[in-house]
């Protein structure tokens, strides 16, 4: 009923000549995922009647007040404009987890202020890993796009880490408990640490985002994850372009029916599972997975899963744990194009633990099973020639039906080899050394 209801009030309007265009009616959200489908269909988004534009004052003066004024204007069948050559500048932590049947289109550029004594004690705390959020964007049925940029003015951060490792740097999207959604396109720059947090989410689209920011002194931009998932269900991302430092996609515990399709990424450290297990008493899953046609450039690892030993270990001050328990099953990787990248594929039971032998005698709590690569080509990067890949499992025991097929990948000079440990080679076509 609630179907057929917004799809005549969608042709009404469009028979009005209003736009409609990006208000998400129905089902284009699911008809823009190509050319996999996502694994639930997504709810639809009610239509959008009225629109409010973002005052702002230039010069660097928080416009925060502006924008939760128009988003409480617009909420619940509105559209939010951030004009087109305007410049808005965010100085305080926003909480926008009421949002519910809105659109925001940012036209403009949105820049956050580089006070990191303020964001320090303001951003929201996310607790898993420490994460710290600019701001927390939830809710229901909330549509984000409009080709825009979204700036955290990152550097200040980049050089401030360089000095102390343990201060909390912002993420620049904070998506927290947001239920129907669609994200992008919109470009994404200089992000104090990882681009996107999701949390708590079901049922959202990431379709088009633009993906960039490096530092401009000696000190590199670290830790700038694409997307960072938890504690999330029935994800797409896709179409966008990723240019970072750290994993392009990284599913973090609990992240669950998840499709990443079409994606470029340079400079990376791969589509990563993990890691997980890395907290004593804590049960990680991720489960049902496909990752599909990925250009993977300049990057440590292609396809990678990484979970924590039995044992806990500590290898450097920000690196430590192990003994969790869980589970990673179901996870496809289909079609991908490395380019100097070390390894094409790398699964290790043994995360953190530089002392293998260890790692045998206390095999991992994470299970890893039915994982399958597929359709890989390409060439890897000198750094572990003759080895493009490893699988490397903590025991037998905990490691099952793993499959690699069609790997075509060499190495610059024309090797082929896999390091394999502990695990059953029958199903792996590759080259096991
Ligand atoms: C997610 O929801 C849980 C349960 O309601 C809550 O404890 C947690 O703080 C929320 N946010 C994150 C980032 O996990
Ligand atoms: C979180 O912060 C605390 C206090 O600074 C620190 O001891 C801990 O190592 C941090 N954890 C992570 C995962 O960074
Ligand atoms: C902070 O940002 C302002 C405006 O973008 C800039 O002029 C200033 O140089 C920055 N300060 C630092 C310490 O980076
Ligand atoms: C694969 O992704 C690229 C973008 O990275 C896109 O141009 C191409 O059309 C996609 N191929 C398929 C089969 O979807
Ligand atoms: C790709 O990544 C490499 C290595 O990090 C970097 O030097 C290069 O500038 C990146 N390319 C683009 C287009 O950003
Ligand atoms: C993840 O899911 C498992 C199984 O449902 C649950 O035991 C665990 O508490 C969840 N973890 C988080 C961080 O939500
Ligand atoms: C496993 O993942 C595939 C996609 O790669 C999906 O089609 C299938 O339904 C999943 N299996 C289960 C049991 O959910
Ligand atoms: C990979 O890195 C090299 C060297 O930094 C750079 O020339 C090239 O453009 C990068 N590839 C992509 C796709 O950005
Ligand atoms: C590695 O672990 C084994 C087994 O616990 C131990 O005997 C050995 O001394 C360890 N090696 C190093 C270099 O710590
Ligand atoms: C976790 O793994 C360790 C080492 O393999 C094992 O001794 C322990 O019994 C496991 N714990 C659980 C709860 O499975």
């Amino acid at each position: 009923m609630k179907f057929s209801n917004t799809l005549t009030q969608a042709i009404s309007l469009l028979s009005l000549g209003l736009a409609v265009e990006g208000s998400g009616i129905n089902i284009q959200r699911d008809d823009a995922c190509h050319p996999h489908r996502p694994f639930r269909p997504m709810p639809p988004s009610h239509p959008r009647v009225k629109t409010c534009h973002v005052e702002n004052h230039g010069n660097g003066v928080d416009d925060s007040k502006n924008i939760l004024q128009a988003l409480h204007q617009c909420n619940n069948g509105g559209k939010v404009v951030f004009d087109e050559g305007k410049t808005y500048t965010i100085g305080t932590a926003l909480d926008m987890t009421f949002l519910k049947n809105v659109d925001i289109e940012i036209l403009g550029t949105i820049q956050f202020t580089n006070d990191t004594n303020y964001w320090q004690a303001n951003a929201f705390k996310q607790i898993y890993q420490n994460a710290t959020t600019f701001f927390q964007l939830g809710g229901e049925d909330v549509n984000v796009y409009g080709g825009g940029t979204i700036d955290g003015n990152g550097q200040v951060w980049y050089d401030l880490y360089a000095q102390n490792p343990l201060i909390l740097r912002p993420i620049l999207m904070g998506i927290i408990g947001l239920k129907g959604g669609t994200i992008g396109p919109l470009k994404l720059r200089y992000s104090p640490q990882w681009y996107h947090f999701v949390a708590n989410s079901s049922d959202v689209l990431f379709d088009g985002l633009d993906i960039s920011g490096f530092s401009t002194s000696k000190n590199t931009a670290k830790n700038t994850d694409g997307w960072d998932l938890y504690r999330s269900n029935n994800i797409v991302i896709q179409n966008s372009v990723i240019n970072n430092g750290d994993d392009c996609v990284s599913f973090k515990p609990n992240s669950t029916e998840i499709l990443v399709q079409n994606l470029h990424c340079n400079g990376s450290h791969g589509i990563s599972v993990g890691s997980l297990g890395q907290y004593l008493g804590e049960v990680d899953i991720v489960k049902n997975v496909l990752v599909y046609n990925i250009s993977m450039f300049n990057a440590s690892d292609g396809a990678r899963i990484k979970v924590w030993p039995g044992v806990s270990s500590a290898m450097s001050i920000d690196l430590q744990g192990g003994g969790g328990l869980g589970s990673v099953s179901n996870i496809t990787y289909d079609t991908m194009y490395i380019e100097n990248v070390d390894y094409a594929i790398e699964v290790t039971q043994c995360y953190g633990q530089s002392n293998l032998t260890l790692c045998n005698e206390y095999p991992s709590n994470m299970t890893i099973s039915d994982i399958h690569f597929n359709n890989f080509h390409g060439t890897t990067s000198k750094k572990y020639e003759p080895l493009v890949g490893s699988i490397v499992c903590s025991s037998p025991n905990v490691c099952s039906d793993i499959y690699a097929t069609n790997i075509d990948v060499e190495s610059p000079e024309g090797t082929n080899e896999f390091a394999c440990t502990n695990v059953d080679k029958s199903t792996l076509a590759i080259d096991c050394v």
